[in-house]
């Protein structure tokens, strides 16, 4: 008998190859996507398909990739130098990127982009279809990389279940309309039978465009496109709960997390995490952090900022042009204000394994997170779980991080003003524990009830739903 299957299909798999010294390493990925959706593929008989990160060098590294990512139910598309510059760098990180985060100025409309853009899509949708598809599957396809991706295996499976959500925002109809494949790309998403997005206002902004660039009308956060109906709902991801909660509480995090608390003795530690991206705040956090160091000088030799920015799509110029800035600013920041043995920023430019994250949000007196845009952020859900045994710690949150509708009793900035961020910091680290605790009890309440499981609970009741009533329509 044949079983029922997820299918999960996304640019990246949530494990990536590496060549180190002639050996090829399996090494966890990093950004939402992948740590989010890592706790829920193994289960059964689902599979994952997706890019492993790495282009292989023959025939025979290829065979043994496949053979053993297939021990993990993960099922490698493999692309070449010219897709990844086209499709990967080029498309989906210099148009659709920089559009969704309301850079425009950063969009290269290079039509090469969108002909390799196409290219891939189909080499996405090939994989899929040699899996041989029944209509037990139900395929959930993940992320901007792959919007076409919908409607090009819904023309080979016209009753089969799509799902796709959407792990960053959605821009308004005004800034999407730049794209001079707009029609094509909404049409491609309109072949799924659900549209997921993280919050309220990525569904409005979709459902505007369907309307203003398609002429699609919707009722009912729906749309009817080529006689199928479409849902446009919000789902919040949330993180594996459970997970971060207790690991906080091993002996070996809780080792590593007081030495990190004795290496900065008396010092408050305010933590940042994330990959390297204009997306994310980190200059205006920067600067934020000086404006405080101006105006307070008495913190100084009080407080650090503990900064780690993980290394990510540095092929893509703007990326390496931040990079660049962010060393300037740090050295600049460490040379004016600090003194003694004291140095304000403790900067790494690198990814850390889990147990050490963990460490680090266990050490941390506040979390800080600007984002100028940001579908979710998933690092201050997990900031919040491991905290929650100990319910000490402040979050300071950026309005404009899809995380903030949620986390509303965190304290919430304005990315833009680096007065904003200044204060925010000095409200932080002087907060009183009672208050610390209050807030915090109620943060662990929502990360706990609306964790990862709960999300793919609700995405697939949702689609199943959704598929009973077309059924009943035919
Ligand atoms: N992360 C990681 N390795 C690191 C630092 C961070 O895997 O060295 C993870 C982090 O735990 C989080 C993810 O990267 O799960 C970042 O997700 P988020 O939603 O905050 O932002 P995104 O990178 O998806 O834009
Ligand atoms: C964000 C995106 C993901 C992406 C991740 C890491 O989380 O939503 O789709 O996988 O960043 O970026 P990368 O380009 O390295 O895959």
């Amino acid at each position: 008998m044949l079983k029922k299957r997820t299918i999960i299909i996304s640019n990246r798999l949530p494990i990536r190859i590496e060549k180190q010294h002639d050996t090829l390493e399996f090494l966890p990925s990093e950004g939402g996507l992948a740590t989010g959706l890592g706790s829920i593929y193994k289960q059964d008989d689902n599979i994952w398909i997706g890019w492993p990160g790495y282009i292989p060098e023959n025939e025979n590294e290829k065979i043994l990739i496949t053979e053993k990512l297939a021990e993990f139910n993960l099922i490698p598309v493999f692309l070449t130098a010219e897709e990844l510059e086209g499709y990967y760098e080029g498309f989906s990180n210099e148009i659709l990127w920089p559009i969704f985060h309301d850079r425009l100025p950063y969009a290269i409309f290079d039509k090469e982009y969108w002909r390799l853009y196409k290219q891939v899509n189909q080499k996405f949708c090939e994989a899929t279809s040699q899996q041989q598809l029944t209509l037990k599957d139900e395929i959930w396809i993940h992320d901007y990389q792959l919007m076409l991706l919908p409607q090009m295996i819904r023309e080979q499976h016209e009753l089969i279940s799509i799902g796709y959500f959407q792990h960053i925002p959605f821009p308004s109809e005004e800034l999407f309309r730049c794209i001079p494949w707009r029609d094509e790309i909404l049409s491609g998403l309109l072949g799924a039978d659900i549209v997921g997005f993280h919050t309220y206002n990525d569904t409005k902004n979709f459902l505007n465009s369907c309307l203003q660039i398609l002429n699609l009308p919707n009722t009912n956060n729906s749309v009817i496109s080529r006689d199928r109906q479409v849902f446009v709902e919000v789902f919040p991801m949330g993180i594996d709960f459970d997970k971060f909660d207790s690991l906080a509480q091993t002996e070996a995090v809780q080792k590593k997390a007081n030495e990190i608390k004795n290496q900065f003795k008396d010092l408050k530690i305010i933590l940042s995490i994330d990959r390297l991206d204009y997306s994310k705040g980190i200059i205006e956090r920067l600067q934020g952090f000086e404006t405080l160091l101006q105006k307070h000088p008495e913190l100084r030799e009080q407080i650090v900022l503990y900064m780690l920015v993980v290394p990510s799509r540095d092929t893509v110029p703007q990326y390496k042009a931040l990079r660049d800035e962010i060393d300037r600013m740090v050295g600049h920041i460490n040379a004016v204000y600090g003194f003694n043995s004291w140095t304000p920023i403790a900067y790494f430019y690198n990814s850390f394994p889990l147990e050490n994250l963990s460490a680090l949000y266990v050490a941390a007196d506040v979390c800080l997170v600007s984002s100028l845009k940001d579908g979710m952020n998933l690092v201050c859900k997990e900031y919040i779980a491991s905290k929650a045994h100990r319910l000490d710690g402040v979050l300071i949150l950026s309005e404009l991080a899809g995380a903030a509708k949620e986390l509303t009793d965190s304290i919430n900035i304005n990315p833009y003003s680096v007065d904003s961020i200044a204060s925010a910091i000095h409200l932080a680290i002087h907060m009183p524990v009672d208050e610390q605790r209050k807030r915090m009890k109620k943060s662990v309440e929502i990360v706990k009830k609306f964790n990862v499981f709960h999300w793919v609970k609700i995405f697939f009741n949702r689609l199943r739903e959704v598929k009973t009533r077309q059924k009943k329509h035919t």
